[in-house]
């Protein structure tokens, strides 16, 4: 979950891995810090501490001249977030330093076997790389050390290594942990995020697990590499066109990429039609459509937002394709998974493409021998190149830690499979997504006044979401968004189902915001809109206009039943969105997340 970059080349590393960082930033964002290479001086100087990359730029000095460097943006998993912990971290004589994503597991097996005389100054597990390839140096080239140290460590890793003795050379390897490699004419970047290969680097590759990575200075000062595996053989793999450009990164004029992300979605729906359909017809791999009709049941994995597009995508299959499906948290399915159907298919949904839950997931089912489909934003990710197939959701990148046109897009994604999948057509799906990109717009339009309303409504610690059927999952999504970022306790509900305890905590003024988009419990939910009314609660009632009272809050333009949630989430990433700056908080990096999960 941490950012990691690194730099051979011609520019100045310092500030080509600070950028990168400042990119990666949304990935970790406890501490961080950087290792480079001062060649007027000859030494290598280390910056590191607790806090944001901003710090990090704005408080050292990078006035020296240096063309080698390795940087890191920390999520804290082994030791608090302070400056000691904070990477690089280096070996018991400073001789090796590491940048470190991931969670070595066997870290103190290991300790106890090789290093039991070395005294540790952090808490991380990744000091323990250092030490080991320290220690193995003392017998063997580095190389070689390191090598042996990729076969002993467990886990999870993308590292960077330098050694200061030779500050022509940066090592690289990964296992679980994405890792990317860039090369330009003036130099190579290595990264955890394609992200910050953008503007260094016109081509590209992912690095595959075990594989490890040397950069080298040659003697006539140009820069290239090598892949070897765990014994040392040589890898070729192909290069790729890096085609991201700066623009698809910025905040294009917004105050934050959270806002901006919300406001692209109408956008994102004409970018998957565009993408998806030819004429009326879907543009959607025959292998999949294969995959996916002949299965008797569809296992949906997924985490946190995407897991809300999954419940979608379970009604859509079920409900357009007659296909049986069900959602499974991913972390929950890998180590407690049901007894399977005979003839499966699994769809894994991830933004990221990178979240260790899910991939752990899709080790198992390979290892089982049942197809697997990733929908996900991310081309180049580690679930997008495992899986038999993948889907792009083609909401271009989100930066944002809190999920908003991804989960959009996975939602068009899974209604274009579901129809794609039925027998016979039962609505004009392009028509009617074209119809909600319009009231996507209208609603965008008015969000001031959705801005008023949070200042009126939204003024306690708590907050619910209520709603039926297709609605419901938008309060579960709706709710994880709002506490995610304004931090104010937020539940979703089956609105039926709080007059089953939970209705004990409505109290004067408590917020609950109903969703309404099913004309079946359109009354029943009203109902219950009623039950808390009678206990004091601050209502707020979304409702689609044709189902809507004059005493609604909120009146969406009407869509297809069946994409309402396409539309109405979007009122509720505005209410957080609101509901966080009104708070003052730090809205795109909320406390204590980071935006792609790679630990699990
Ligand atoms: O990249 P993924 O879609 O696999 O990530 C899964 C969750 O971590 C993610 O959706 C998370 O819940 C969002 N940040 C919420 O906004």
């Amino acid at each position: 979950m941490c950012g990691i970059v690194g730099y051979l080349g011609e520019k100045k590393a310092s500030d080509v891995i600070l950028s990168g960082l400042k990119k990666l930033e949304y990935r970790g964002y406890d501490s961080c810090g950087i290792t480079f290479f001062d060649e007027g001086n000859h030494r290598f100087v280390t910056y590191k501490d607790k806090g944001r990359v901003n710090h990090l730029v704005e408080d050292f000095d990078y006035s020296f001249f240096n063309r080698l460097g390795i940087g890191h943006t920390r999520w804290a998993t082994h030791g608090r977030p302070n400056q000691i912990n904070s990477h690089p971290h280096f070996s018991e004589t400073t001789r090796f330093s590491v940048v470190h994503n991931g969670v070595i597991e066997n870290y103190k097996e290991l300790t106890v076997k090789y290093l039991a005389d070395v005294h540790f100054v952090s808490e991380t597990d990744t000091e323990v790389i250092a030490d080991l390839i320290e220690r193995f140096s003392q017998e063997m080239s580095v190389e070689e050390a390191i090598r042996k140290t990729l076969s002993l460590i467990e886990g999870s890793y993308a590292l960077l290594i330098l050694d200061t003795e030779n500050p022509s050379v940066m090592y690289a390897a990964k296992n679980k942990s994405p890792l990317l490699i860039g090369t330009a004419l003036e130099g190579i970047t290595l990264a955890s995020d394609i992200m910050a290969l953008v503007g260094y680097a016109t081509q590209y590759l992912p690095i595959e697990d075990k594989v490890f990575t040397v950069v080298c200075r040659q003697p006539d000062g140009s820069v290239g590499f090598r892949m070897h595996d765990i014994l040392g053989h040589r890898i070729e793999m192909p290069l790729q066109k890096l085609d991201l450009a700066l623009d698809e990164i910025g905040m294009g004029g917004y105050s934050h990429y959270m806002l901006k992300e919300i406001c692209e979605q109408p956008a994102v729906v004409r970018k998957i039609v565009a993408r998806y359909f030819e004429g009326d017809d879907f543009v959607v791999s025959p292998k999949i459509h294969q995959v996916l009709k002949k299965a008797e049941k569809i296992y949906i994995i997924a985490a946190g937002t995407s897991m809300h597009a999954g419940f979608v995508g379970r009604y859509l299959l079920e409900n357009i394709a007659k296909k049986p499906a069900e959602v499974f948290i991913a972390s929950e399915f890998a180590y407690n998974p049901p007894l399977l159907c005979a003839n499966p298919a699994f769809l894994f949904i991830s933004q990221s493409g990178e979240t260790a839950d899910l991939r752990t997931c899709l080790v198992k089912i390979k290892e089982m021998g049942y197809p697997s489909v990733t929908i996900t934003n991310v081309p180049t990710s580690t679930l997008a190149r495992e899986a038999d197939h993948f889907m792009e959701i083609c909401a271009g990148p989100e930066i944002a830690v809190a999920s908003t046109k991804a989960y959009v897009g996975q939602v068009v994604i899974l209604a274009i499979l579901a129809h794609c999948l039925a027998d016979r057509k039962v609505f004009d799906l392009k028509e009617e997504l074209s119809k909600v990109a319009v009231a996507m717009e209208a609603l965008i339009d008015k969000r001031e006044y959705i801005h008023a309303l949070v200042r009126e409504k939204i003024t306690k610690r708590n907050c619910f979401y209520i709603g039926r059927g297709l609605d419901f999952f938008t309060c579960l999504e709706a709710a994880l968004k709002l506490k995610e970022i304004s931090y104010i306790q937020t539940e979703g509900f089956a609105a039926a189902e709080l007059k089953h305890g939970t209705i004990a905590l409505i109290e004067d003024g408590v917020p609950v915001i109903a969703i309404i988009s099913q004309k079946n419990v359109n009354n029943l939910t009203r109902a219950n809109i009623r039950e808390v009314l009678s206990r004091g609660a601050n209502k707020i009632v979304i409702s689609l206009n044709r189902l809507s009272d004059p005493s609604d809050e909120l009146v969406l333009m009407d869509v297809h039943e069946m994409l309402s949630p396409m539309l109405t989430v979007i009122p509720t990433q505005l209410i957080a969105f609101y509901s966080a700056l009104d708070l003052g908080r730090d809205i795109d990096k909320p406390r204590n997340l980071a935006k792609s999960v790679t630990v699990e």
